[in-house]
């Protein structure tokens, strides 16, 4: 994994430290002896299903105008303004989706999905969701509860933390402001020797 933007600003004020008391996948680094923050060393998630790739060209009136790569550019910024870091993935496989999932059990300090039309038909999806104890957001462009009928059932949704769709892209970037809350509010509740 790429050295999150966190440990390269605490390397620049040289006082990156990391602490034998924390659990597998956080770090703290401290200032003038002091430790100054928690951080989670593991990247968020996000994970995208079949033809996500499209969007910009598929159907614009109902999933707007901008790119999959528009999407992760602005996240990208979003969570390293943050000190975090994405892993940020598009497949039109579920098995692929399911091994991401699985994936993210160890190397995700959170997840975002949003599976596409696996959403309404994978049971595979919801058992490797089930597996996760990371918290996860479930995340759609469009306002799948205003659309047909098939689209109001979610497999992912049982298992997510929260939802949030109809937004566009924004649905991506509520659902990163809440996870970096929840990652934040996580990780000054445990102390050094947590
Ligand atoms: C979608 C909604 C799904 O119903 C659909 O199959 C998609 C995209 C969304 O982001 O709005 O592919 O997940």
């Amino acid at each position: 994994m790429a050295c999150p933007a966190v440990w390269q600003y605490a390397e620049q004020c040289s006082f990156q430290e990391a602490h034998p008391g924390f659990s597998e996948g956080w770090g703290c680094f401290y200032f003038q002896g002091k430790i100054a923050a928690f951080v989670p060393m593991k990247p968020i998630f996000i994970l995208n299903g079949p033809n996500l790739n499209l969007i910009g060209e598929r159907e614009p009136e109902i999933y707007g105008a901008g790119t999959l790569a528009d999407i992760e550019e602005g996240l990208r910024k979003q969570a390293s303004a943050a000190g975090l870091e994405i892993d940020f993935r598009q497949t039109n496989h579920e098995g692929v989706l399911v091994d991401w999932i699985q994936e993210a059990r160890h190397a995700a300090s959170a997840l975002i999905l949003n599976a596409g039309a696996y959403t309404h038909t994978s049971v595979a999806v919801l058992d490797a969701l089930r597996s996760l104890s990371a918290p996860i957001a479930e995340v759609h462009l469009s306002n799948i509860f205003k659309r047909e009928p098939f689209r109001h059932r979610s497999y992912v949704s049982p298992a997510s933390t929260g939802v949030i769709c109809g937004f566009g892209a924004q649905s991506y970037r509520l659902a990163l402001a809440a996870m970096i809350e929840i990652l934040e509010s996580s990780a000054a509740t445990r102390g050094p020797h947590a």
